[in-house]
Parts: structure tokens; C-alpha cells; sequence
């Protein structure tokens, strides 16, 4: 295993088999354990987060060790103080590692790579560029609901563009050989990974894409990436055309299942009573199987 997890390609399939394992010991276990007594974990998000920050602290709690988290709003950065000193003056306190989500691509990258930097990084969502925990989480609940991972149809739907999740996802499903996968987007949000991966399929009409997909993950737009002409240009498109509704559900396979990273912007990308219809929405499922994936990934970087 990397020293840090920045992206899916510090892993290969051993390490994931691993986390798989380790994530899937940790989704039984009840009681805390001390893993991780007497480490101690950094949250610096410099972007807003619900899931993510709360998910690594949970992990971390779980584990025995300490958390610190750093609020941005109250640091020295409205002082000048650049955000790679930010890091730099936490890793000199001690820290054996640092959760950063930034909405610079390659920033928790650039952290890595600074030698003035000690302390182990976790990319927890960089940009549009990657978000590796939450595809590994993702990856774990599909196992558990879709053993047959290499024989699905996955449909992935909205801003795959500006998608950090998406990318990881990609990422993942390449190295992982699985071979069915569909891209659908508004032209302005689609992506072209031809010179990558041939395991894509590109789509704008989501109605030709869900045909008998076994597992449909739907996307917000991230409006706080693009300009607001873009957004307002595109918005009425999104939400006629790239909406999943129950009547589009049923072009899918009978046990569907669908799909969110959060946070979801109801009767937007997805309709309102779907979101919480259990039949077919995993969205809080996603949530509860990423803390015992970060759980293995938190052990297994920081114990090696
Ligand atoms: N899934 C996710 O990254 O959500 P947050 O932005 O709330 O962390």
C-alpha cells in the first residue's frame, strides 16, 4: 500500500482485496477498538463537506485515535497565510496524517510530494480530479448488493465532467476489469476518455442508456465549478432530460439499484420519493458501508 492515498492509481488489485477485507471485518465489528491509539488525524477541508469530513471522523473515532479538525473559516488564511503552510504548520504539530478535501485539482498531491510536509495525506476530494474513499466505499456496498461486479451494467448520470467521484469511479471499474460501463451527460458535462479506457460507453440520452442497467449512480451538477452562464444555460436540460424518475426506472433491470454520492438535490437530479424509496435508493447505505471502508483505509496507511 502508498504511503498516502491521493487517487485510485496508488492502488493496486491486492491493495483493494485488502481494503475490501479489512472494511468488511470493520462493518461487523460494533464496540471501538485502539488501532489507532496515540495517532493522531487532521480534518482540513478548505470546501464544504457533510459526508466525507464526518465519515473520516467517525473511522478515526472508531479506531481509538485522536481528531483534530482544523476550521478554515477561523484560520489565518484571511490573514495570507497560504493553505501549503496551513498543512505544513499542522504536520510540525505532530500530525501522523491529514484528511484534506481542496477545490484545487492535485493539491493533496503537491502536500505529498513537500518536504516540509511529514505527516501521511488522504485526498478526501480535490477539484474535479478524484475522491478514491468515497469510490472504495461505493465499491464495498456494490459487493455486498451485486457480487457479480464483473457482469453488471453501470450507468453513471449528470456532471461527469466536474465529477471528482466519477473519475474515481472510472478509475476503479478499469482496474478492477469491469467492462460495462455507461457515461451519460449533457454535452457540455460529457467527458472523452477514449485514449484510456475502452471499457466506456458515452450516451446523451439517458433513456437509451438506463436499458437494463443493474446499477445507475446519479451526479448534482457542480454548479460551484462552472460559471453562472454555463449553469443557467444547462440547468432546464438536466432537469427534463438526466432527471431519474420511477417511469425511467423501469427501462432499468427489475433490481436496479441506485446511487448517490451527496449531497442530493431533490426532484433535481433524482425525483423527491425516490430518493427515499429503500426498494431502490442505497444513497444512506453509501454512507453508513464509506466509514467502514475508511476505516481500513485510515489502518492501513497509517500502520504501515
Ligand atoms: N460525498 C461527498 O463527498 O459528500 P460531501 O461533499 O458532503 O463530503
Amino acid at each position: 500500500m502508498s504511503k498516502h492515498l491521493i487517487s485510485i492509481e496508488d492502488l493496486t488489485i491486492q491493495d483493494i482485496n485488502h481494503l475490501l477485507k479489512r472494511a468488511n471485518f470493520f462493518l461487523q465489528q460494533k464496540e471501538f477498538s485502539n488501532i489507532l491509539v496515540n495517532k493522531l488525524i487532521a480534518n482540513i477541508f478548505f470546501e464544504k463537506s457533510t459526508r466525507t469530513i464526518s465519515s473520516f471522523q467517525t473511522a478515526a473515532l472508531k479506531l481509538g485515535a485522536k481528531i483534530l479538525n482544523l476550521n478554515i473559516e477561523s484560520s489565518s488564511g484571511e490573514k495570507g497565510e497560504s493553505d501549503f503552510d496551513t498543512i505544513r504548520n499542522i504536520s510540525a504539530m505532530g500530525a501522523d496524517s491529514i484528511i484534506i478535501r481542496h477545490y484545487d485539482n492535485m493539491f493533496p498531491h503537491l502536500c505529498a510530494k513537500d518536504p516540509l510536509i511529514k505527516s501521511k495525506i488522504f485526498n478526501a476530494g480535490d477539484g474535479v480530479n478524484e475522491h478514491p474513499s468515497q469510490a472504495l466505499g461505493d465499491l464495498l456496498l456494490m459487493t455486498h448488493l451485486k457480487p457479480n461486479l464483473s457482469d453488471l451494467k453501470i450507468v453513471i448520470c449528470g456532471d461527469i465532467l466536474n465529477s471528482r467521484v466519477a473519475h474515481s469511479h472510472i478509475k476503479l471499474y478499469n482496474l478492477l476489469g469491469i467492462k460495462n460501463i455507461h457515461l451519460v451527460a449533457p454535452p457540455e458535462l460529457q467527458v472523452n476518455y477514449c485514449d484510456l479506457y475502452s471499457n466506456l460507453t458515452y450516451h446523451y440520452s439517458l433513456k437509451e442508456a438506463i436499458i437494463e442497467a443493474d446499477i445507475v449512480m446519479s451526479l448534482r451538477i457542480k454548479k460551484e465549478y462552472m460559471n453562472n452562464k454555463i449553469f443557467s444555460g444547462i440547468f432546464d436540460e438536466f432537469k427534463n432530460f438526466y432527471h431519474i424518475n420511477y417511469d425511467l426506472l423501469k427501462l432499468a433491470k427489475k433490481d436496479v439499484i441506485l446511487f448517490h454520492p451527496g449531497p442530493v438535490n431533490h426532484d433535481i437530479e433524482i425525483e423527491h420519493k425516490l430518493i427515499t424509496d429503500l426498494n431502490y435508493s442505497k444513497i444512506l447505505d453509501q454512507v453508513t458501508y464509506g466509514v467502514a471502508m475508511r476505516q481500513a483505509i485510515l489502518e492501513n496507511i497509517l500502520l504501515n
